[in-house]
């Protein structure tokens, strides 16, 4: 059976203390759990990373940044490696956030050479892929998220494919309340399912972990959580707020 996985983004939200606070929160819930299969990550800023580890340590909940460089080491101001989130005891990184792609003009080949370092240098990736309102109103949804895993992932090994979580994402349901139907999500996580397929074998796409992100919030996670192929959520504006973001991984 395939993991589920509930993984907050925080985006750029909480100072430190506020951040480490609220992991300790998070982190002491669900130590006190029985294990389930659910896999909970927190993707914080970078800032919060070594701290953060410290404080899930021989906990239950995982770590994760929301980017990395696209390069290893060397004259990049301002920019972090994946080596360096690596040695913070972080374990995944999100990639090609649409908000990545956005503002910061992230594309596909620049998105392939972060996920190859990342892998590189030991981390799991949450890759992004999602359509903007118009691509979906003019029916080229499919297409867009096909060339996004084509041009992003799909130069990868099999073995590195293990490695990878897909995250659709379309932006039109990012912070904005609307959400994409059960069926929407689940058309479209059957169709990464099938391309993944043809790419590399029915083992690897039965396998592989599909977040639905975009608005999920506890009144709607557990119906699109309910889709053969969504094996979970990637959370933003929830994952802010203790008792949604656990409401939602109950859920899962
Ligand atoms: P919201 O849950 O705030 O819509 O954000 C989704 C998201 O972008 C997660 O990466």
């Amino acid at each position: 059976m395939r993991k589920k996985i509930v993984a907050g983004n925080w985006k750029m939200n909480m100072n430190l203390a506020e951040g480490l606070k609220f992991a300790g929160e998070i982190d002491r819930y669900f130590r006190d759990k029985p294990k389930g299969n659910v896999e909970v990550i927190l993707c914080t800023p970078y800032i919060h990373l070594s701290g953060i580890a410290e404080i899930l340590r021989g906990g239950k909940i995982f770590l994760g940044a929301q980017n990395c460089a696209a390069e290893v080491s060397g004259a990049f101001t301002g920019e972090v490696s994946a080596g360096m989130i690596k040695s913070t005891g972080a374990e995944f990184v999100i990639i090609g956030h649409s908000e990545r792609r956005t503002y910061y003009n992230e594309d596909d080949t620049l998105l392939n050479k972060k996920t190859i370092l990342a892998l590189g240098s030991g981390l799991k990736v949450v890759f992004c892929c999602g359509e903007v309102v118009g691509e979906r109103e003019s029916g080229k949804h499919l297409s867009v998220v096909k060339r996004q895993l084509e041009e992003g992932l799909f130069s990868l090994s099999e073995k590195e494919m293990e490695e990878i979580v897909i995250a659709y994402e379309p932006v039109w349901a990012i912070g904005t309340g609307l959400t994409a139907t059960p069926w929407q999500a689940q058309e479209m996580h059957q169709y990464i399912r099938g391309l993944v397929s043809e790419k590399y074998g029915k083992g690897c796409a039965d396998s592989l972990t599909i977040l639905y992100g975009g608005s999920c919030k506890p009144s709607n996670a557990a119906d699109i959580f309910s889709k053969p192929d969504v094996d979970g959520g990637l959370i933003g504006g929830a994952s802010l707020k203790k008792e949604d973001f656990i409401a939602i991984v109950e859920a899962a």
